[in-house]
């Protein structure tokens, strides 16, 4: 059956759908998104598309881990109702004349970093809320300035979804899930739990009172020590929401450490809320 009449018999009799947009190479992050869809929503679809668009480095683009036989398996184990796997062509049938541009929030930290990044995912997200229509989807925490652009996407394309942000899932040492984590050499992947363990010590010295400017200074020095094949990119103390650097630490905003850096060819982002939600 189409993908679109079987999501209209499913809308028609009421259920409601969860999208959870993926890019594959499927990880326990991925995993802990689905398993809060199947559990509050009737109809559960998976997206995996590996979106060119939101790549501004071709060689990360092409070296993007890809394992589709694996993820069917576990989108299967999970109860998946459908995976939604389209090729090229069919969500971009001709090359994009349209771009996104998200002012302040897209500008900043990922924006700032990977020129053009919020645009991709923006144009593939908005595409994959027309085809799919859910009722609600899923993002994760990890990628906080995404969760961002994708809020100010569905409010003011009046897309009314419901989305709901899920936590950060780490291995044991700290280190973030990530797809990207497969690309990581041994000796990278050794190192890379410190972005974790220096926004921990970031956290318990901002909450102790140390100085913000004092504490992303002592941040950076501590994770470029570690070795000179780690290039930091940013290390910031922001607005969980609004992803603006914050000036001074109150228990009444919502703030966050934020963290990008590459090991070896291989970049890695992740961020740490100081209270928590
Ligand atoms: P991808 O990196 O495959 O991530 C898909 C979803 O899984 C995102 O919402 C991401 O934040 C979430 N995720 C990744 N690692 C996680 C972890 N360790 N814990 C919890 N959630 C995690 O993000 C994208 O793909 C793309 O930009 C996409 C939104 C699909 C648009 O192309």
């Amino acid at each position: 059956m189409p993908l679109k009449s079987f999501l209209s018999i499913k809308r028609k009799a009421n259920l409601k759908i969860g999208l959870i947009p993926t890019m594959g190479a499927l990880h326990e992050g991925h995993l802990i998104l689905i398993r809060n869809s199947l559990s509050i929503c009737d109809v559960t679809v998976v997206s995996i598309f590996v979106n060119p668009t939101q790549f501004n480095n071709a060689e990360d683009f092409k070296k993007y881990p890809k394992t589709l036989s694996e993820d069917i398996e576990l989108l299967e184990n999970e109860g998946v109702d459908l995976l939604f796997n389209p090729d090229n062509s069919e969500m971009y049938q001709q090359p994009s004349q349209l771009n996104f541009q998200f002012e302040r929030i897209g500008s900043i930290l990922e924006g700032k970093f990977r020129p053009g990044h919020f645009s991709g995912v923006g144009l593939v997200v908005s595409k994959l809320f027309n085809i799919i229509r859910p009722h609600v989807a899923f993002f994760g925490q990890k990628d906080l300035q995404q969760v961002a652009v994708i809020k100010k996407l569905n409010e003011e394309l009046l897309f009314g979804l419901e989305i709901q942000t899920i936590a950060t899932v780490r291995e044991a040492n700290g280190l973030a899930l990530s797809s990207r984590n497969k690309r990581l050499s041994k000796s990278h992947k050794a190192l890379a739990p410190i972005l974790y363990k220096t926004m921990q010590e970031a956290k318990t010295k901002l909450l102790s009172g140390e100085s913000i400017e004092k504490t992303i200074s002592s941040s950076k020095k501590s994770i470029l020590s570690q070795g000179s094949s780690i290039k930091l990119e940013y290390f910031e103390i922001v607005d969980s929401n609004e992803l603006t650097p914050v000036k001074e630490i109150s228990e009444h905003k919502e703030i966050s450490i934020c963290v990008a850096a590459h090991f070896g060819e291989v970049r890695l982002i992740d961020n740490l809320f100081l209270f928590s939600r």
